[in-house]
């Protein structure tokens, strides 16, 4: 039976960190609202009640029945879990009296308790916290403090329940996998059992079981998560699955082709539809950003479902959807927010059922599970791209010639990325590996591509927009295009990367004496919020 770590939800924006946390260290872990412990379940081997943004003393404050788990398994808190742990139990939390957020370092350590195995004197920790326990329930005693938190972390001196005020979840606390590794394994015993080649095996036999002799459609857009189910399907179905890829006429330079050559040698059955001519002729003179992702997102159900609805004895729709689509998270006011993407109507219409190969994974999974299934590097590291494509990042109406002006200066940009190297360290090296880029650590250091680095990049053509540049003798009159390139773990949040000078140098100098009709280069320096990564 495959062990599982349950993470109960109070609301906080770090939970799924948890998770990924959990996940790196080959555990598999389910997060859960609060009020939904799974009681009946005997792969649950522990339970880590998560941070919220809220206090225990809110009116609001979310509860939990600790008696559900307790004696049961081991408990960890963390951050308001720890809180909610030493409140309920008779302990004291009260207001911090300045607000603990930031660095700290762990100055007292009691490295004989498990959760601390390993762990170096002022190892540094992320504090995030208004409220602190300033005495512990009975029967509890402090195992770390900083020079500011007595009670950084608590253990029970007779029952397996530990608590800790920081986040060994995030980045900055740097042994925090090995603390959330410890709780694994030490402390609940969990085998380390799941792996990509573990679940491509269990996932291809319960495919098999699910699907039978069926026939299953799949939309793929050239993303990793579309192309991973589809080729993890067809190793559990082979020719029962028929892939349909839509060429809106929008994609990157040679992108339809490239693509369609890297399924084809996949072995996918793939029809491909160039449907450009239609989205081009519906998108004539329309320059209102959501006007044209309307008719783009209409044109694209209206092709995919007529030319699914020539597969007339498909059973099954088979969706890309991984776990962060699906998490259950909570917002403030405790209601579940659940988001789902079907493909417009079909299923309703032609009563399939939905298959949801990838469900369980996160984006860095999706890619070990890709790697493992032998698909290509340049599939897997791809990144992500709009489903609208090229026309959000053509400011104004969109034709077919400024759609060509934009894919050599983006091609040019693109290709500049995967060519130039650079070496990182320290929290930026672990953030690039743990979004499942395959480097190597050398002495600290693990060398990657520009285009490995950053989470997006992409190219936008202003084309409302003309100024006056010099070229030879000759006076131009022509559109800026801007390059942008963001850090980012999740998409909701990003930064600016920092692209090295000499890069950007060069990229310009190549696109304005490459690209006709461009004479001028800007960097796009916002930040997400308050901008977006796309401009439109
Ligand atoms: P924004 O611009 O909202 O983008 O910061 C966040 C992420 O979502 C991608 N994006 C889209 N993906 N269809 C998609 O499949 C869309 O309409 C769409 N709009 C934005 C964007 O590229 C970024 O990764």
């Amino acid at each position: 039976m495959q062990q599982k770590i349950i993470i109960l939800d109070f609301g906080s924006q770090t939970t799924q960190l948890i998770a990924r946390r959990l996940r790196e260290l080959d555990t598999f872990c389910e997060i859960l609202p609060y009020n939904k412990f799974p009681n009946d379940d005997p792969s649950v081997i522990g339970v880590i009640l998560a941070g919220s943004p809220l206090s225990v003393y809110d009116e609001k404050a979310f509860k939990v029945d600790l008696s559900q788990f307790r004696g049961k398994m081991p408990v960890l808190g963390i951050c308001y879990g720890a809180q909610f742990i030493s409140h309920t139990l008779g302990g004291r939390v009260e207001p911090a009296g300045s607000r603990e957020y930031g660095r700290a370092n762990l100055t007292a350590i009691d490295t004989q308790d498990p959760l601390f195995k390993g762990f170096d004197k002022g190892s540094q920790v992320w504090m995030s916290h208004g409220d602190t326990i300033t005495a512990l329930p009975d029967g509890f005693h402090a195992i770390a403090g900083t020079d500011h938190v007595t009670n950084a972390a608590f253990a029970a001196d007779n029952e397996p329940i530990w608590g800790v005020q920081f986040h060994p979840e995030v980045f900055h606390s740097v042994q925090g996998t090995l603390l959330l590794q410890n709780f694994v394994e030490t402390i609940c015993g969990g085998r380390r059992d799941w792996s990509a080649a573990n679940y491509i095996d269990t996932t291809v036999a319960e495919l098999k079981q699910q699907i039978g002799t069926d026939r299953v459609i799949l939309g793929l857009s050239g993303g990793v998560d579309s192309s991973v189910a589809a080729v993890l399907l067809n190793r559990a179905i082979g020719k029962q699955l028929t892939c349909i890829f839509v060429d809106h006429g929008m994609l990157r330079k040679n992108e339809f082709a490239d693509v369609m050559r890297d399924y084809e040698c996949l072995g996918l059955n793939v029809i491909g539809v160039d449907a450009s001519d239609k989205f081009m002729s519906d998108l004539a003179g329309v320059t209102d950003p959501e006007q044209k992702r309307k008719i783009i997102g209409r044109d694209f159900v209206e092709v995919f479902n007529a030319e699914a609805k020539k597969i007339t004895d498909a059973k099954w729709l088979a969706q890309g959807t991984i776990y962060p689509d699906r998490i259950e998270s909570l917002n403030i006011t405790g209601k579940v927010i659940k988001s789902h993407h079907n493909v417009g109507g079909l299923p309703e219409e032609m009563h399939l059922q939905l298959c949801e190969p990838l469900k369980w994974l996160f984006k860095d999974e999706v890619r070990r599970v890709g790697r493992q299934l032998g698909m290509p590097e340049h599939l897997i590291t791809r990144h992500p791209f709009p489903g609208p494509g090229l026309a959000v990042r053509i400011l104004g109406d969109i034709t077919r010639e400024k759609v060509a002006v934009l894919q050599e200066a983006d091609d040019i940009y693109i290709r500049g990325l995967r060519d130039y190297k650079v070496k990182l360290s320290g929290e930026e090296a672990r953030r690039v590996l743990a979004a499942g880029v395959p480097a190597e650590m050398k002495d600290g250091e693990i060398e990657v591509s520009l285009y490995d680095q950053v989470w997006q990049a992409g190219t936008i053509l202003l084309s409302e927009v003309r100024s006056v540049g010099v070229m030879g003798d000759e006076r131009t009159y022509e559109n800026p295009v801007a390059l942008r390139a963001v850090t980012s773990t999740d998409a909701m949040t990003a930064d600016w990367a920092h692209l090295p000078y000499d890069f950007l140098a060069k990229v310009s100098n190549d696109i304005i004496n490459k690209v006709k009709g461009v004479n001028r280069v800007c960097y796009d320096i916002s930040s997400k919020p308050p901008s977006t990564i796309e401009w439109e």
